[in-house]
């Protein structure tokens, strides 16, 4: 029998009962645990006997799986590797490595993939390797924050569209971290700035720290709001922090909640894995689309993300 402890303020809950095997292997327990993930927005799994062949096996479940993006550790594969490990060398990065300073991009509060066409529905993050102390991931819900923000701006934000850029928030780190392959492979993308899923008809707020723009509003305007709209989103008392523990697997809803790495010491290793589940249309994505094609705030040329 699955049962699910809650955890965090209004989202968040450990699964017991069933682990990643039992949804690899079951259609009853892939849909309790869907409807877990629906419900509850992230989910825990504990002592799990996790390989990349399990995380995968579970993680196809849920829908099409991202390719680790140009530049990344597990580029072309299904795996996304953090690590302050060198893979080469055995050794810890120092903490001016382009590994480091990914990490401490990750510490800045983000949503997985909102850069990306499709974006992500899910991430699924194992770890492999824990410090004594820090490394924890924290969560906050963007579907509570949606639902206390005042009604004014609910209705401002309601036929919004925003832009992401995977080199703005990289940015915000050092000026060259994001290379220009990854420029060129990820230029931005503009998604409603409200996602509703579904499943249950809640709505959820969709910016991160990738997002700098936003239709209609002057660069510096659209900023200052969102910059407003994260503190108002993590504001003390509205989040939750996990603190791993060896075989622990989150999964969390990129929809409907951002996450954020904390700090850890510089000299302890830290290896996690993660696979990323892609959204389709019938997580919502359909209605996320802008409905014309159109040139990003800043008048730069980019792709498309009309639908095609
Ligand atoms: C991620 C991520 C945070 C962490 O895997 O997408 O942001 O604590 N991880 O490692
Ligand atoms: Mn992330």
């Amino acid at each position: 029998m699955m049962e699910l402890q809650v955890l965090g303020p209004g989202f968040g809950a450990e699964v017991r009962g069933a682990g990643l095997a039992d949804v690899a292997a079951s259609d009853e327990a892939y849909a309790a645990v869907r409807a877990a993930f629906e419900a509850h927005s992230v989910l825990v799994f504990r002592n799990q006997p996790i390989t990349d062949e399990l995380q995968v096996a579970f993680s196809r479940r849920f829908g099409p799986l991202e390719t680790a993006k140009a530049a990344s550790l597990g580029e072309g594969t299904p795996f996304s590797i953090l690590t302050n490990i060198d893979r080469a060398t055995g050794a810890l990065v120092p903490p001016d490595h382009k590994e480091a300073l990914r990490a401490r991009a990750n510490q800045l509060w983000h949503t997985d993939s909102c850069f990306k066409a499709p974006p992500a529905l899910a991430s699924v993050l194992s770890a492999r390797m824990i410090p004594p102390t820090g490394g924890e991931t924290e969560f906050a819900s963007m579907r509570c924050t949606w639902e206390r923000l005042p009604e004014a701006t609910r209705a401002r934000l309601a036929n919004a569209y925003a832009w992401h850029d995977y080199a703005h928030s990289r940015g915000k780190i050092a000026p060259h971290l994001a290379s220009d392959r990854e420029k060129s492979t990820l230029p931005p993308v503009c998604w409603r700035i409200r996602w509703r899923n579904p499943a249950n008809g809640r709505d959820s707020l969709y910016i991160a720290s990738h997002t700098y723009a936003i239709d209609g509003m002057s660069k510096e305007e659209a900023q200052a709001l969102l910059a407003e709209l994260i503190d108002f989103a993590t504001a003390p008392g509205c989040t939750f922090l996990h603190r791993w523990q060896p075989g622990d697997v989150i999964m969390w809803d990129n929809r409907a909640v951002l996450h954020r790495g904390r700090p850890w010491p510089d000299d302890k290793p830290r290896h996690m894995v993660r696979t990323t589940i892609s959204a389709t249309d019938a997580d919502g994505l359909a209605e996320m689309w802008p409905a014309t094609t159109r040139a990003s705030n800043d008048g730069a040329l980019v792709r498309s993300t009309a639908r095609t």
